[in-house]
């Protein structure tokens, strides 16, 4: 296992819609497995494939950050299949560093995909677990919670780390 370097808001893989993966091999299970330990590193509750630059659809959520394994899921392909209601919440992404706005997510969604051993799984998620999901599945669609502000608020926040990224050695 090995802790992978997280991209950060600008780079183009973050902008990319990420391919499904179609062979559960040796490559996605070490990736699987860097990314939990990547994300509980960081530590952070969610992660997509595509925040460690790899443009596939996988992400590892945990919102006991490494406490317990039970609220650990691994889940290719994910796809929303249902969702209900509303909630307005601050949010913050590991690419998008010290920055927090509120998102409105659903309050409650299915999500449909594979496990690890290429199970198919359907998980019912509500509250703070379904908007997880929703934004980890954001990312393999090349979207960040950032996108989901208002013009005016998602310009401000792309200035920034334009500047912050120009001001680099
Ligand atoms: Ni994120």
């Amino acid at each position: 296992m090995s802790l992978r370097p997280i991209i950060t808001i600008g780079h183009k893989t973050l902008a990319a819609k990420s391919a499904p993966v179609t062979v559960i091999d040796d490559g996605v299970r070490t990736l699987a497995r860097d990314m939990i330990e990547t994300l509980h590193a960081a530590p952070g509750l969610g992660l997509s494939a595509p925040q460690v630059n790899v443009s596939v659809r996988l992400i590892v959520l945990d919102l006991s950050i490494g406490e317990n394994p039970d609220d650990l899921i691994i889940m290719i392909n994910p796809e929303i299949t249902s969702q209900e209601g509303q909630i307005i919440r601050e949010e913050g992404c590991l690419s998008v560093p010290e920055v927090f706005e509120k998102v409105t997510r659903p309050q409650k969604v299915t999500v449909q995909g594979l496990d690890l051993e290429g199970k198919e799984r359907v998980l019912e998620a509500r509250d703070l677990l379904a908007r997880v999901f929703c934004h980890e599945i954001d990312h393999l669609d090349g979207k960040l919670f950032v996108d989901r502000l208002s013009p005016l608020k998602r310009s401000l926040i792309r200035k920034k780390f334009r500047k912050a990224a120009a001001a680099k050695p």
